[in-house]
């Protein structure tokens, strides 16, 4: 297992750098002695980010803006990169985002746009950057699913059911990698103070505003498990419960919940 330490010199590509997890990704890895590749659509957010990390770490910052949710988007990104003559050793898929609401009132370009980011560009970009990792025998790939993944989620019922792809699309390739030096990690985060409530359109329900954890903790649990290669984290011993105890109820009982804490406020 490298340590925080080893990890100097690597490079990192974080997709939805320009807020949320994925900015605290890019300070945390920075800190870490890792250049960075940040990807997201907001290229202003993402230059004040690179000004701020080139102020604090030696390393170097690249800026790429892409609407990920393009056909393809991510094969065009990681083309550019290789021809910049950059190799990824590290991937964070951490792009995505939510629509609230129940399924039949959302329109279909909408949904589809999401679950282009929320699925496509998540399996495209690792199909690219395993290729180069299992070339190389080394390398990191961590995936951000949800704790949304574990349950069926009404009001998020397209989202959660995408974090459910991330998760056991993650999970079955880091036992593909098993024996390799090469692995991938889900990371399920819970609540978290980022703008994705703001983004799916939801307020904060009484369940969300007390269960709220903040950015550099649950990347920090993130990281963790990504360096001992494990195949999966929840973040949060809360998180963990909940999703532990899911497992103990019949499914529709889990659904019946899950839509009680999406919707009491
Ligand atoms: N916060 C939570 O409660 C929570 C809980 C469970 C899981 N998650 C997951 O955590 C991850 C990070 O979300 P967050 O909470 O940090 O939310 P956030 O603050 O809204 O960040 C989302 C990031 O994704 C980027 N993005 C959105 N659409 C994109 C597109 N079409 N192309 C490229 N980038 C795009 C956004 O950048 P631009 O808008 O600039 O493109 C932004 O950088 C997501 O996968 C989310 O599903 C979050």
């Amino acid at each position: 297992m490298k340590n925080r330490a080893s990890l100097d010199g690597n490079t990192a590509l974080i997709t939805g750098a320009s807020s949320g997890l994925g900015a605290e990704f890019a300070r945390q890895l920075a800190a870490m002695g890792c250049h960075l590749i940040l990807v997201a659509r907001r290229e202003h957010r993402l230059q004040a980010l690179r000004q701020e990390l080139l102020a604090r770490h030696p390393v170097s910052v690249r800026v790429l803006p892409a609407d990920l949710s393009e056909p393809d988007s991510p094969q065009t990104l990681y083309a550019a990169i290789k021809a910049a003559g950059l190799s990824v050793d590290i991937l964070v898929n951490n792009a995505g985002y939510g629509i609230y609401g129940e399924h039949a009132t959302i329109p279909w370009p909408q949904e589809r746009q999401m679950l282009m980011l929320d699925i496509l560009a998540v399996m495209q970009f690792t199909k690219l950057a395993l290729a180069d990792m299992l070339q190389r025998d080394s390398g990191y790939i961590l995936q951000v699913s949800s704790i949304g993944a574990y349950q069926p989620s009404p009001t998020y019922a397209a989202y959660g059911a995408a974090k459910t792809f991330v998760l056991y699309f993650g999970e079955a390739l880091n036992y593909e990698l098993r024996k390799t030096q090469v692995s991938c990690t889900v990371l399920s985060p819970g609540v978290t103070a980022t703008e994705f409530l703001q983004v799916a359109g939801q307020k904060p329900t009484l369940y969300q505003r007390l269960m709220m954890m903040q950015s550099p903790e649950v990347v920090r649990i993130g990281l963790k498990a990504m360096l001992r290669r494990k195949p999966s984290v929840v973040a949060g011993r809360l998180n963990a419960l909940m999703v532990w105890s899911n497992r103990c109820l019949p499914r529709r009982w889990s659904a019946a919940i899950a839509y009680r804490l999406m919707t009491l406020r």
